[in-house]
């Protein structure tokens, strides 16, 4: 059964229950319940160290849950395998950009693209579909020209671009992109806005944290607000952010 497939029937692409992370003393997400439309655009925000990035990265695997249920697709997860995301329907960008840095843009690429098991993805590297799909999500992000750099030489802007890319070669429902938009020139926002449209308007849910209010309002169609790791507003965007302790405690400071 194909992704697609087994994800028809949930009302939601993504819910948390009583979901907690806690480092030591600090309780970086706190017994948080929130409810992710599916598709549509659904922003997380709240001030620094409200938890936004721990949420995703709880979402994803990336971090083990201290306790609450992740459901994905309507089902309950106690544990979040990294590695089983895609198979759940989701992936994921990270805040501090994570690429292959002695690979080329166009390995980075590829190795998202194709299986993970390294045999198999010695024969998938050489078959035309790949090749074909690599291009065109290169041709995407406009980093077509860049295929032959390391990514280390990538400016700031660039790797961000390559790891969207990297996060859409998996054809996956929901898609978590942490900060996507920070320290962008205008123009590298501007192109970051039209791919998650894009991918929005082909019906998938996306995911996204930012500190850019006016994008906020622009992209989203439901929004989360997190204060010391517990949910502070969730519901349409421009109703949310007109009550008044979301502007209390977030948009006044
Ligand atoms: N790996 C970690 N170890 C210890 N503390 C952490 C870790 N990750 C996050 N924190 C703390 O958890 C809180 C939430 O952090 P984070 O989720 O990064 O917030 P945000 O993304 O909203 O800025 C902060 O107080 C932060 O210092
Ligand atoms: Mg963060």
């Amino acid at each position: 059964m194909s992704t697609a497939q087994a994800t028809s029937g949930a009302a939601y692409a993504l819910e948390t229950e009583a979901i907690s992370k806690h480092f030591g003393a600090v309780r970086a997400v706190n017994r948080l319940s929130i409810s992710v439309p599916r598709q549509g655009m659904t922003s997380i925000v709240g001030p620094n160290g409200s938890g936004k990035s721990t949420l995703v990265n709880l979402l994803s695997g990336v971090l083990p849950l201290d306790g609450g249920t992740v459901i994905i697709d309507g089902v309950g997860l106690k544990v979040v395998h990294a590695y089983e995301t895609p198979d759940h329907g989701i992936t994921r960008t990270f805040q501090e950009v994570r690429l292959f840095d002695q690979m080329s843009v166009w390995d980075n690429i590829m190795v998202a693209l194709t299986d993970r098991r390294l045999f198999p993805a010695l024969l998938e590297r050489a078959q035309p579909r790949y090749r074909e799909q690599a291009q065109r999500l290169l041709e995407n992000v406009g980093m077509w020209e860049k295929r032959r750099d390391l990514a280390s030489n990538l400016s700031y802007g660039q790797r961000k671009l390559l790891e969207i890319g990297r996060a859409m070669a998996l054809d996956v429902n929901t898609y978590l992109f942490d900060e996507p938009f920070a320290g962008l020139f205008p123009q590298m926002l501007e192109r970051v806005k039209g791919i998650m449209k894009e991918m929005r308007d082909q019906g998938r849910t996306i995911i996204f944290i930012s500190h850019n209010m006016d994008i906020v309002r622009e992209l989203s169609d439901h929004i989360i607000v997190l204060d010391s790791g517990s949910l502070l507003a969730e519901g349409e965007v421009e109703e949310v952010l007109s009550r008044a302790e979301v502007i209390a405690a977030y948009l006044g400071d």
